[in-house]
């Protein structure tokens, strides 16, 4: 097409560019051919020299209850960076809702939490977008949900989302990607497509076209283990008000987890509540049935697989449905709706079981380490959850399933892998702030550090009610200080005094000493209840660095969050 003069110059302009030149030639001018129309003219400023098209900028929001949605999103647009993609970075709690009408590509990274619900940070949004009928028909968009494979509600936030901005007339340029917890792949992968897109739609030089690879498979799924109950004592001395376990499990197999990781559990419920139903019902416990996900007898149903506790209110509403009943919009246990709203004949009961949701698991953090207590073996500390309902005190059920447990039960669980809580080099010094079962995670940090000779200091806030009858792991951290692996210790039982003491009031009696540790290099750890002990305790960290490093409350902020982004402070609250 060129003549030989042409050709010769272009042969030896290429000769006179790098290979990156070349790439970003190759870039520019896809860019400029994009531009011009079949006339061979510029297709826009009247024909006019054409200036080089900048790369478009894409938003990356992030919804997030315990921050893998954040570092992800995070982590993606770096990628998108490198690639010569400019992505705004929002979390959806700070997203002007308004903004919505004026973005062009949107890109949302979302989890699902509690029994299929938005993450909280998240909600107003999602309320928004599912209380407005809004008209985006501009915008392209693309889900990555974030969820787990063993709860009832796989990924039903980021499927709601998706299915709203469709409704809204917007553009799906990359069908939703739904992840279980090893999300890195599917994420990856999701996100080259994206990019893919964006590239193509806005030709953007220096970067080659992306190549759009397959979704990785999954191997084989989630790994579940078999194991044995070890040993299952309760660590409250007798007139504690808390029964809290500590449960050793043994495997045959070599379990793989590490410090810092959780186990999921799903428990059975109770067999006496199983035979209340099945006798407020007159159902065969024999009779075999077809649930969305298993088939066995009613009896095996309801003891192993299927959800009768505190039912979500739209199960209870199908219930209603079912019976001919009028319910008020509630939860509640299955045997207190059968006692309360009986059903008129097993049919109907039948009927209702085919709609129950599975039984969903429980986390618990690992309150052990491979290299202090062997590679078979899994610890955990599960305190037991207490409640009122329907006027009595009653228990959570996994806790107290687990709490029941006797020595030599099986029982079956998988590990959830959590790539930020983790030790880090052995020579940096490590802040554990766990009270109550917040202790699981930093026994198995200090029985680590402990087992590998870790040089790095460690220091330790622990805190309950009582020190009689609730100092959790007393003896072995009592021998970790005079071994020295624990080089401080400080503890708070909150109601051995008259005023209530709590971990915060000890780091801030010992403020200077941590702010010199931080400013050293440590490593802040959070574990144990999200509110109102995590955010007790990021408050006075906040205050400490502001008080004994002379900052402005805004310079506090926004060095805690470098620490964050750092890796260099994690929590592990729920
Ligand atoms: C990352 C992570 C790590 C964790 N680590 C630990 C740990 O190390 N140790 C630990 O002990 N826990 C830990 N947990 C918490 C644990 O996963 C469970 O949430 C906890 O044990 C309670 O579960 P449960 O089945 O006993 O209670 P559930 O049966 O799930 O009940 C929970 C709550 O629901 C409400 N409820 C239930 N039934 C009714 C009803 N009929 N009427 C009214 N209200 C009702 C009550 O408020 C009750 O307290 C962790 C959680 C996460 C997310
Ligand atoms: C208490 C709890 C409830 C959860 N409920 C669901 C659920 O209903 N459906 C689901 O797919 N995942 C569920 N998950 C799994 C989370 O979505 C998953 O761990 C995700 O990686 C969390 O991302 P985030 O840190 O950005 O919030 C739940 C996790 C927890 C701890």
């Amino acid at each position: 097409m060129l003549g030989e003069g042409k050709l010769k110059q272009l042969h030896e302009l290429i000769e006179s560019y790098s290979h990156e030149e070349l790439v970003w030639i190759n870039g520019y001018l896809s860019g400029i051919v994009a531009n011009r129309n079949t006339n061979g003219n510029a297709a826009h400023k009247n024909g006019h020299e054409i200036k080089p098209v900048s790369a478009k900028k894409i938003s990356l929001v992030f919804g997030t209850e315990t921050g893998n949605s954040k570092r992800l999103a995070t982590h993606l647009a770096t990628v998108a960076k490198k690639k010569g993609v400019n992505a705004k970075l929002a979390d959806l709690s700070q997203y002007r809702l308004t903004d919505l009408s004026k973005e062009e590509y949107f890109f949302i990274v979302i989890s699902t939490q509690g029994e299929g619900e938005p993450p909280i940070p998240a909600k107003k949004f999602y309320d928004h977008i599912h209380g407005n009928e809004l008209s985006l028909p501009h915008l392209k968009y693309s889900v990555l949900a974030l969820g787990d494979t063993s709860y009832p509600m796989f990924c039903k936030t980021g499927e709601d989302v998706d299915a709203r901005f469709e409704k809204f007339g917007a553009k799906r340029v990359v069908p939703l990607q739904k992840c279980d917890i090893d999300y890195d792949d599917d994420a990856e992968a999701w996100f080259e497509k994206v990019l893919a897109v964006v590239e193509e739609q806005t030709a953007i030089p220096a970067t080659p076209a992306a190549t759009v690879k397959p979704t990785a498979k999954k191997a084989g799924g989630k790994k579940y283990y078999q194991g044995t109950i070890l040993t299952n004592i309760n660590l409250n001395d007798r007139g504690s008000n808390k029964q809290t376990y500590h449960i050793e499990i043994g495997t045959d197999e070599v379990i793989e987890y590490e410090p810092g990781d959780t186990i999921g559990i799903v428990p059975a419920n109770r067999q006496e509540v199983v035979q209340r139903i099945i006798s407020l019902t007159g159902i065969d416990p024999l009779l075999e049935l077809t649930t969305a996900k298993v088939t066995a007898p009613v009896g095996e149903l309801l003891t192993q697989h299927l959800n009768i506790c505190y039912l979500l209110t739209s199960t209870v509403k199908k219930y209603a449905t079912i019976t001919q009943q009028d319910i008020p919009d509630t939860r509640m246990d299955l045997v207190d709706l059968l006692r309360i709203y009986p059903v008129r004949n097993t049919e109907q009961f039948i009927e209702f079981v085919k709609v129950l949701m599975p039984i969903a698991p429980r986390l618990y953090s690992v309150s052990s380490s491979p290299a202090a207590h062997g590679e078979n073996e899994v610890h955990i500390t599960v305190a037991r959850n207490q409640f009122l309902a329907e006027d009595e005190q009653r228990f959570g059920l996994c806790s107290e399933f687990l709490g029941d447990q006797p020595v030599n039960s099986t029982i079956t669980f998988y590990v959830h892998k959590d790539k930020h809580f983790k030790l880090p080099a052995t020579d940096k010094d490590v802040i554990m702030i766990g009270p109550g079962t917040g202790v699981a995670p930093f026994r198995a940090f200090i029985a680590h550090r402990d087992a590998t000779g870790a040089s790095g200091k460690n220091w330790f806030f622990f805190g309950e009610q009582y020190f009689a009858t609730d100092f959790l792991y007393q003896t072995e951290m009592q021998n970790y200080v005079q071994t020295g692996v624990l080089t401080n210790i400080d503890l708070a039982f909150s109601r051995d005094q008259e005023e209530k003491i709590y971990v915060q009031h000890r780091m801030q009696e010992k403020a200077s000493g941590l702010y010199e540790w931080i400013n050293n290099g440590a490593y802040i750890f959070i574990s144990g209840t999200k509110d109102p002990m995590s955010k007790d305790v990021e408050r006075t960290l906040l205050q400490i660095i502001e008080q004994e490093g002379k900052k402005t409350s805004e310079e506090a902020k926004q060095y805690l969050a470098q620490l964050e982004k750092d890796g260099r402070y994690e929590k592990d609250v729920y």
